[in-house]
């Protein structure tokens, strides 16, 4: 049964888009079939995946939404096991078009139904902000990752955004899960980013991977270079820390629930 995973925040610039790139690599590589969709109209996560235009006009998430073209139309495998649906800025119409129509909020996760079992994971890469493309793919999905920048206000914007999460999940999809919060470009050496990280332990105890992303340009270069980190830098330290990550992820994953609330009572 393929699950379903948002990767979302309200704030930009907190990872989500390297989050979204490089677990899904790391989970491929391990050998899971994973697709990751592009649902941020910038399209940082198809560039980051190295799908670049070259003056031909590629269809997307857009021309997907909006029955312009099939899945298998917009599906492109960047690497064995990693599909992508990519998308352009003029994925902005698509909450137009689709507010006009019955059921808006369900789009993705019914044009998603058919092929969810083709995967083992699907992960969606969110706007920096409550749009209704954020909604659709929280109404699609089964669980979201936080990704959760260690920096002064961090503790706030999270606590906004999971009441906004448990607001849709009481109104919209009752099944909707929190995967994880993640800390994400962690200074060790910043008394800031220590504290914080600890606030948000304390706070999210059982709710935080144990696996800390690291601030690492390697990882900023590989998505300029269209290249997953494992694959441009396998040594770099935020290889590692996504490869680690992939491997709690995938644990936790296969708990039985009474094993998962063990867990989180420790
Ligand atoms: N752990 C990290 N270390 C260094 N740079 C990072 C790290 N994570 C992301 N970046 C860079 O920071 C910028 C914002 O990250 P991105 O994943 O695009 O955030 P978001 O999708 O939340 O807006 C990008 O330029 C990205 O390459
Ligand atoms: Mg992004």
């Amino acid at each position: 049964m393929g699950k379903v995973i948002a990767i979302a925040s309200q704030k930009g610039g907190v990872g989500k888009t390297t989050t979204a790139i490089n677990l899904s690599a790391c989970l491929s590589v391990k050998g899971k079939k994973v697709l990751v969709i592009d649902s941020d109209p910038q399209g940082s996560l198809s560039f980051g995946l190295g799908i670049r235009r070259n003056g031909e006009k590629i269809k997307g998430l857009y021309e997907f939404y909006t029955n312009r073209a099939s899945f298998e139309e917009v599906v492109i495998e960047c690497i064995d096991n990693l599909f992508v649906i990519p998308t352009r800025i003029d994925l902005f119409m698509a909450e137009l078009e689709i507010f006009e129509t019955n059921e808006r909020e369900k789009k993705l996760r019914l044009l998603l139904e058919k092929y969810k079992d083709d995967f083992d994971y699907i992960f969606i890469d969110c706007p920096p902000s409550f749009s209704f493309l954020t909604l659709c793919a929280l109404v699609a999905s089964d669980s979201v990752i936080i990704p959760v920048q260690c920096e002064q206000f961090a503790l706030e914007a999270l606590r906004i955004f999971i009441k906004l999460l448990w607001r849709i999940k009481g109104n919209f999809n009752e099944f909707l899960e929190l995967e994880g919060i993640l800390l994400t470009m962690f200074s060790k050496h910043l008394i800031m980013s220590r504290t914080i990280a600890e606030d948000i332990r304390r706070v999210f105890r059982s709710k935080t991977f144990e696996s800390v992303i690291p601030r690492n340009v390697a990882l900023a270069e590989s998505s300029i270079n269209g290249i997953p980190a494992i694959f441009y830098a396998p040594e770099a330290a935020g290889s590692i820390a996504y490869k680690e990550l992939a491997e709690e992820f995938l644990t936790k994953n296969s708990l039985v629930p009474e094993e998962l609330s063990q867990q989180a009572s420790k």
